[in-house]
């Protein structure tokens, strides 16, 4: 669907990984959408190489930064500024990974070392990213910066182990980043809190397909897609919701406001 909502807008998307990941959904709708897209990643993602992929078909330059790095980010704003020739109108910060998820290590039993890193990538990147773009006014008033979360923040779902954590503490940076960004800067912050999504770093989690299929059969819309993802962030990004900010926005087929859908009952019934 393309409605050129971004026609003139610039901007950095974090995150795409492959055609799964739903930052690549993204890039591509905010180009159907007439934007302009700086693309980048780590820069061991990078090896894998399918971001040259995406960057060729969108037309964007690919700028590598670990988002822990302050230096790198730095560097990755005033690349992006320069390739611009303008400041920026839309952040997409699109990074997960914890240690402890990945190697199996169980709530009651987490590695601190690896807490820590996992954090580090996928909450307090996030106050990074936007510490540096503040400091360096890159943001054009009426900008718009999107991170990505999950309900796991408010409610516990055992085998997201310390991903939970992360994402209570992303949103909670959003909404007190957030607050500077609006007053000072004219620049909204929120979080899309999404649906189970098969990407690289939704499979990380034990059981995905148990949760895929149990979030779909409890929202009334079913579980919302990658690319239903992607065009919920380019209307953020848009003029459409120019007063929307300090925000947790659930894209999740109505999942939160439900308490137990008809097909889990009959699924118990039927035991
Ligand atoms: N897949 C789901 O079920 C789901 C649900 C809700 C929210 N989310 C969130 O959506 C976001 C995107 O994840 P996805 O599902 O598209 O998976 P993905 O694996 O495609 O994307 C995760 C990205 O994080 C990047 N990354 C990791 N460490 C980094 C670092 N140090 N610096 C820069 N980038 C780094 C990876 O290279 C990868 O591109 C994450 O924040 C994730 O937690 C995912």
């Amino acid at each position: 669907m393309s409605y050129k909502l971004l026609e003139g807008k610039k901007g950095i998307i974090f995150g795409a990984l492959d055609s799964k990941s739903i930052a690549w959904k993204t890039a591509e709708s905010v180009y159907e959408n007439g934007g302009q897209v700086v693309l980048t990643n780590a820069p061991i993602a990078m090896r894998m190489g399918a971001i040259n992929e995406l960057g060729e078909k969108i037309n964007a330059p690919i700028i590598p930064a670990d988002a822990t790095s302050i230096d790198d980010l730095n560097e990755l704003i005033s690349k992006s500024e320069a390739h611009f020739g303008d400041k920026i109108d839309f952040v997409l910060h699109s990074i997960g990974m914890s240690v402890n998820v990945r190697k199996g290590k169980h709530y009651t039993d987490l590695n601190y070392d690896w807490l820590q890193k996992g954090w580090d990538v996928s909450a307090v990147s996030f106050h990074k990213l936007m510490q540096t773009l503040y400091k360096n006014d890159s943001m054009k008033e009426g900008g718009s910066i999107v991170a990505l979360s999950y309900i796991a923040a408010q409610r516990t779902f055992p085998n997201y182990n310390d991903m939970a954590d992360n994402k209570a503490y992303l949103e909670s940076i959003a909404r007190s980043f957030g607050y500077f960004f609006g007053k000072n800067k004219k620049v909204r912050v929120n979080t899309i809190s999404q649906s189970p999504t098969p990407t690289t770093a939704g499979q990380g989690v034990k059981g995905l397909d148990a949760f895929l299929e149990y979030a779909e059969k409890t929202s009334p819309l079913g579980n919302a897609t990658a690319k239903d993802c992607a065009d919920y962030i380019v209307a953020l990004f848009s003029d459409l919701t120019r007063k929307i900010t300090l925000q947790n926005l659930y894209n999740d087929g109505g999942f939160s406001n439900v308490g137990i859908s008809e097909e889990v009952m009959e699924y118990f019934n039927n035991l």
